[in-house]
């Protein structure tokens, strides 16, 4: 499973992909407004840091403004990802920038339709929202599951990039039903190496490496 990271922070990318934990990036208007940057400017920091896909999201609405943001969003580096909304405008804009050779993320996911129909339209990724489907008392996983099988029925190469992810064990449950590549925040990447068990280990061997004065250096 491919690792992104979710956010348009530049030190919490870096700590990751310092670890080999980064295998791609993904913003959002969200993210950047976060950010408090510039969108292009920490596109391109970002886009330096990392070798793999970057995600950047159009503003507009409208095919014609979306290839064409998307145009200039390709410009700030080879790994740019263009993002677009799973709406039929956002549908044209994948088409003509997947034609032009573009990675393209279609995102705001929901329905195992409209993943099938972003699929036929050339995206590289298909971002369902597991969270935000939870947030309603939907099943996000099922979407995932059912986005799995027809993609693997029918061949498509679109990557599954499960997003929304709030908790470790939406990474584990996307793993599990094989999504290609899952997007978090930084700190639900770094949750998943918690284990009390491993806590409660580590404190038995330094009380017994303090008891027995074991030394290595
Ligand atoms: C993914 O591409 C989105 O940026 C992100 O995962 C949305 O997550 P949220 O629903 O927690 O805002």
């Amino acid at each position: 499973m491919k690792f992104f990271v979710d956010t348009a922070e530049i030190d919490a990318i870096a700590e990751l992909n310092d670890l080999g934990m980064v295998d791609g990036v993904t913003t959002n208007p969200s993210l950047i407004k976060k950010s408090g940057r510039d969108i292009i400017e920490v596109t391109k920091e970002i886009c330096d840091l990392v070798d793999g896909p970057v995600s950047a999201e159009v503003t507009a609405t409208d095919a014609d403004t979306m290839i064409a943001e998307g145009r200039k969003l390709v410009e700030i580096a080879e790994n740019i990802a263009v993002k677009v909304p799973l709406t039929w405008d956002g549908l044209k804009a994948c088409k003509t920038l997947s034609d032009d050779g573009h990675m393209v993320n279609v995102t705001l996911c929901f329905s195992a339709n409209q993943a099938l129909l972003a699929a036929k339209a050339g995206a590289t990724f298909i971002s369902p929202f597991i969270g935000r489907l939870d947030d309603i008392n939907l099943d996000g996983m099922e979407l995932i599951a059912d986005i799995r099988t027809i993609y693997d029925n029918y061949g498509f190469d679109t990557e599954i990039l499960a997003a929304s992810i709030r908790s470790v064990n939406h990474v584990l449950d996307s793993a599990r039903l094989g999504a290609d590549v899952m997007t978090a925040p930084p700190g639900v990447i770094k949750a998943m190496v918690n284990h009390p068990l491993t806590d409660k280990g580590l404190a038995t061997f330094l009380a017994d490496i303090a008891a027995a004065d074991i030394k290595i250096l």
